[in-house]
């Protein structure tokens, strides 16, 4: 058997304990692996390396893709399209591992209902791949979300100020809503829950009268927040998946000026960006990766295509690509009322 593996969408700490975990199940069953550089634009371009022991062996507990990684969607243009689904021939593929997010996976799900032997495998900080509890990288960007709140904390309470924490999630408030309850953020704002200024500004005060002189607040960059106007129609950019890109609406900033100047204390802000992208990953990511890869390679030598390595209950599981392609999960309700018990 030759396989073929890509990571597509943003990187994160973890792909590249996914890509050693295939490069090593293919190799153990006398398999060679080719990867294609920077996602479906290596497709797209036939740019590849081969994948082996020696290549790989070292990656497990560096963060990033040694394969590189694209937002190329192929799908755009149906000769680009085409190009993709001749891969399979012309590089002699009997299957192509497709680690990302819902974009990449989109793609792989299309690949799918064409007849194409493709198992994906999920990962984004988002945490937004329908069906899988969680997905690669996560874990590690809500530890950096942890470790960002334990430091700002101390300087926010000895300055007895507003702090306010951006991360990332264009549409999805996981990492947020995670990190900041393990964090101890008194006040978090999602996409799924919008909120008003007002009543942020009344939370603020609300703790100050009780003696509480201080607030960490964390809110996801793609949060809507009535009566806080942000950058965002002048700034934005999409890209090929048409998303736009959020951390230039500033809604930290905007917010914690907002903020200081209703409450009349200082207030400032931390926009984490890709430190949560970055990183050598947890344990935990560690191990999620290192187990999708060994389960995508089981599902191509059992013959089982056109499926997503799926976290479920603590087992993973063979979901079909096409029930999740261009879907995503959103943060679950039941976390609704944590956002703002902690106040
Ligand atoms: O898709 C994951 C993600 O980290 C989002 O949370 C964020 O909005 C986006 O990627 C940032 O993308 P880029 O690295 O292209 O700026």
């Amino acid at each position: 058997m030759r396989i073929g593996v890509l990571t597509g969408g943003g990187d994160c700490p973890g792909l590249n304990a996914a890509i050693r975990a295939v490069v090593r199940a293919a190799t153990k069953r006398g398999w060679t692996v080719v990867g294609f550089i920077d996602g479906w634009a290596g497709v797209l371009r036939r740019r590849t390396m081969p994948l082996g022991v020696a290549n790989t062996d070292e990656a497990l507990p560096i963060g990033g893709t040694l394969l590189g990684s694209s937002r190329t969607n192929p799908m755009r243009k149906p000769e680009e399209y085409a190009k993709v689904r001749a891969v399979f021939a012309d590089e002699q593929l009997d299957a192509l591992v497709a680690i990302g997010g819902d974009d990449t996976l989109s793609v792989a799900a299309a690949l799918t209902r064409d007849g194409h032997a493709v198992v994906g495998i999920p990962k984004t900080i988002d945490n937004d791949v329908p069906e899988t509890d969680t997905c690669i990288g996560f874990d590690t960007a809500v530890g950096v979300v942890v470790d960002a709140l334990a430091r700002l904390r101390t300087t926010t309470t000895s300055h007895h100020r507003i702090t306010v924490v951006e991360a990332m999630g264009r549409e999805a408030g996981w990492l947020a809503a995670t990190g900041g309850i393990a964090g101890g953020a008194d006040f978090i704002m999602v996409p799924e829950r919008p909120g008003k200024l007002s009543d942020i500004i009344a939370h603020v005060q609300g703790r100050r009268t009780r003696g509480l002189d201080y607030s960490m607040i964390v809110v996801s960059e793609g949060a809507e927040i009535e009566g806080l106007q942000t950058a965002e129609a002048a700034v934005q950019q999409a890209d090929q998946f048409g998303h736009v890109t959020l951390g230039s609406r500033s809604v930290g900033e905007t917010l914690a000026t907002a903020l200081g100047a209703a409450v009349g204390v200082e207030a400032r802000s931390s926009v984490l960006g890709h430190l949560q992208r970055g990183g050598s990953p947890t344990p935990f990511d560690r191990m999620l990766g290192t187990r999708c890869g060994v389960a995508a390679v089981q599902y191509i030598a059992d013959g089982k295509f056109g499926v997503l390595t799926a976290l479920q209950g603590g087992d993973i599981h063979a979901v079909p690509l096409t029930a999740i392609g261009g879907k995503q999960r959103l943060l679950d309700p039941t976390y609704f009322e944590l956002l703002t018990l902690f106040d």
